[in-house]
């Protein structure tokens, strides 16, 4: 038997080993705590199910236009015009199966194969792989040394004839950095003018903290949305914690919106109508279900900082927004899989090696789930590494040994 050269091309993501493993030792009734979450733990917003249970109980549950329901379509395009403060018409707006969809589906739009997707390090452990997918080549820009964002002038001397788009994600996965306003004007500028997409992945844009703000590359561009090359991704599953809904779109110049939609419409049609009706119903409600998951993630994000202060040797730029932090951790072992590994087994806490998103000896921790395992999980890391610190330690309902040091 044999599988395609494109599917043998794809990897594994390490996370799902990560949770296997978690679940093994869970079902071995060890108290792991899980810092490896990517979603908000919160409900969905009430009018989100409202929505969706109204059209369960319609009993029509029909095939709708590829690209979605009008009425969604032009929910996304108010949201977008007041959040983004840029006009956005409905029929650049396309709803898909989840951002991830909306990403591939762009890509496959944009991309020919061999054209280079150029991505700033550290990535989305996706976004490689997508780019593969569609036959095109990820190409990396590495950040300044200590930093976790490159510099704007890296990301411009890495473009060349062969590149289709460069990808941004801000605030971003894994490291919680938000992209500044002089970065993105530069950037926009400079994609408009070398005809290079500018794919912005905003999927953590309204989770950002401290007063703070993640600039729209909309606001870098005086061209209307049909020339300009800016391009953005977004959807419920962060910003309303709704990521079973699996609902995402893209908006896009009107030539590319209307390539995806051909594409949408051969591949999978219409993302399902339940998840549609929810969105509808979560872009319409109450938006302060958004702030209370903001503020809820502020708090864990410092929760978890101040816990891990005193942690010697540990190197953290403090994330901005998001769901994640990405210390450096390579003071204790520049091996980042090896790492994890050990905080697995040793401390029962599931983490990101760094190296899945192209940074060696650093470590995803996300402080999406609750405010207790956030701590606890902060608590067990520090006594694992930290050979000043009780040699014993309770987990749960037992007491475990440090046997190393
Ligand atoms: C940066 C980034 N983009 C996109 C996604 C995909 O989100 P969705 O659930 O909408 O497919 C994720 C999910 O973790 C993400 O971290």
């Amino acid at each position: 038997m044999k599988i395609s050269d494109l599917a043998a091309s794809v990897s594994e993501s390490a996370t799902m080993k990560f949770n296997e493993r978690a679940n093994q030792l869970r079902a071995e009734g060890k108290p792991v705590v899980h810092l490896g979450i990517g979603e908000p733990k919160n409900r969905a917003p009430e009018t989100a199910l409202a929505a969706s249970s109204d059209k369960l109980q319609d009993g029509y549950i029909k095939y709708t236009p590829a690209a979605g329901l009008p009425s969604l379509r032009r929910a996304i395009a108010d949201y977008t015009t007041e959040l983004y403060g840029r006009e956005v018409p409905p029929t650049n707006v396309i709803a898909s199966n989840g951002s991830k969809h909306a990403l591939f589906n762009v890509l496959m739009a944009i991309v020919n194969p061999g054209d280079k997707v150029l991505m700033p390090v550290p990535y989305w452990v996706t976004y490689p792989e997508m780019v593969k997918l569609v036959r095109g080549v990820p190409s990396f820009v590495q950040p300044e040394p200590g930093s976790l964002v490159p510099d704007v002038d890296s990301v411009i001397k890495a473009v060349d004839d062969n590149t289709a788009a460069i990808l941004l994600n801000s605030p971003n996965n894994p490291s919680g950095m938000v992209v500044g306003g002089a970065f993105l004007e530069k950037l926009v500028g400079f994609c408009e003018q070398r005809d290079v997409y500018l794919i912005m992945d905003d999927i953590y844009r309204d989770l950002v903290f401290d007063g703070g703000e993640a600039p729209s590359a909309y606001r870098y561009t005086s061209k209307d949305l049909d020339s300009s090359h800016v391009i953005v991704i977004h959807g419920v599953s962060k910003l309303y914690g709704m990521t079973g809904f699996r609902l995402g779109w893209s908006i896009a110049p009107e030539l590319v919106t209307s390539a995806i939609n051909r594409l949408q419409g051969q591949m999978t049609s219409n993302a399902s109508v339940i998840s549609q009706a929810a969105a509808e119903g979560a872009l319409s409600g109450d938006q302060n279900v958004v702030e209370e998951l903001r503020l809820h993630l502020q708090a864990n994000r410092d929760r978890l900082l101040d816990e891990l202060a005193d942690l010697e040797g540990l190197k953290v730029e403090r994330p901005q927004g998001g769901l994640y932090s990405f210390p450096d951790f390579t003071a204790f072992n520049p091996d980042s899989l090896a790492l994890s590994e050990f905080l697995l087994e040793k401390a029962l806490v599931v983490t990101v090696p760094g190296v899945e998103f192209g940074m060696e000896g650093y470590i995803r921790l996300g402080f999406a789930g609750s405010a207790e395992d956030v701590v606890e999980g902060a608590r067990r890391i520090k006594w694992a590494l930290d050979p000043g610190q009780p040699t014993e330690i309770r987990m749960g309902d037992q007491v475990v040994t440090r046997d190393w040091n």
